[in-house]
């Protein structure tokens, strides 16, 4: 499930003036305990942005230690990377992201999250019972998958995959 697109930033690019800090990409790499090499990752794929020095090193904004917290927090709840780059690149190149831009985007990723919670549920609540997978190796198949009458619906766990929001079949 996709995220819709993100809305345009609220807040402007900040002028050369406004910043005072640079970050080396040690720094930001110990600041946000994300490796080096998975902070060259991330500025391949677009996440995050850094410009160069006149000796060819990285620098990067101090917002960017946001961005990474952002990226690093999606990624353990399951939101895929370009769904993350998606909804952060308008807001790369050190503009702020505001309270309301925060909760438009974590709003875009509360579905997927519901789903991915639900599955889960699923799994711990319902392994232990018939699936619907055409295995017909539990006791209680015979009442929930007679004959694999669920298999002639189509592949996989009928039961395990059935849409979201819709009950397991009481005995
Ligand atoms: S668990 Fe596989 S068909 Fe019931």
């Amino acid at each position: 499930m996709r995220s819709p697109a993100p809305p345009p930033p609220e807040t402007p690019l900040p002028s050369s003036a406004e910043v005072t800090r640079w970050l080396s990409i040690g720094e930001l790499a110990t600041r946000s305990g994300v490796a080096v090499s998975a902070l060259h990752f991330y500025e391949a794929k677009g996440l995050i942005e850094s410009t160069r020095t006149s000796g060819n090193q990285r620098r990067f904004l101090p917002v960017t230690l946001r961005y990474i917290a952002i990226i690093k927090a999606a990624q353990r709840t399951g939101i895929a990377l370009e769904d993350i780059k998606a909804w952060l690149q308008p807001y790369q190149s050190g503009r702020k992201l505001s309270s309301s831009e925060w909760a438009r985007m974590s709003a875009a990723w509360r579905d997927q999250l519901n789903a991915r919670i639900e599955l889960l549920t699923r799994l711990r609540d319902e392994l232990d019972g018939c699936i619907g997978c055409g295995c017909l190796s539990l006791a209680h198949c015979p009442l929930r998958n007679p004959g694999d009458a669920l298999g002639r619906q189509g592949a996989g766990a009928r039961l395990l995959e059935r849409p979201l929001g819709t009950a397991y079949p009481q005995d």
